[in-house]
């Protein structure tokens, strides 16, 4: 039945929006919509409904993590550089009663030392990370 499908809320942090455009050399060519497209198909692949969003604002993250309680059974956040200094974000993933796999498309920890820490790290089932936009469809197969 179509309502007993999970739905996933896939979250992209600050300047994902720039995918595509953005250090191409380490974040691809592929841009927001096009991952978020591979993201729906393979979905809907998995029998998952996902559902994407980006913002550059840590509040609407926040509040859009506050708001998938009861709506949503899973979340895949790529929290750009929020991953490496928000507390609140760390908070609001703890808060809710909602899985959570941390995604990166490069490898954090083969770049600048800063990257090397996630605060969200110890909030999330896990991690996956510098595989490109792979990371995101491999976090599908964790709700599946
Ligand atoms: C990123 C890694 C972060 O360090 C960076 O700030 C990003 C993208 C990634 O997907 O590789 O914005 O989260």
């Amino acid at each position: 039945m179509e309502n007993e499908r999970k739905n996933i809320l896939v979250l992209h942090g600050p300047n994902l929006n720039l995918l595509g455009k953005r250090e191409v050399d380490i974040y691809g060519r592929l841009s927001l919509e096009e991952l978020n497209v591979l993201l729906r198909r393979e979905g809907e692949k998995l029998g998952l409904k996902v559902e994407c969003y980006q913002s550059n604002s840590e509040g609407e993250l926040l509040d859009r993590i506050h708001g998938a309680a009861g709506k949503f059974q899973g979340i895949i956040i790529n929290p750009g550089a929020f991953t490496h200094y928000s507390i609140a974000l760390r908070d609001a993933l703890a808060g809710v009663d909602i899985p959570a796999v941390e995604v990166h498309l490069s490898n954090i920890h083969a770049r600048e030392e800063f990257r090397r820490v996630s605060v969200i790290a110890p909030v999330v089932r896990g991690q996956i990370i510098g595989f490109g936009p792979q990371s995101y469809l491999l976090a599908l197969q964790v709700f599946k």
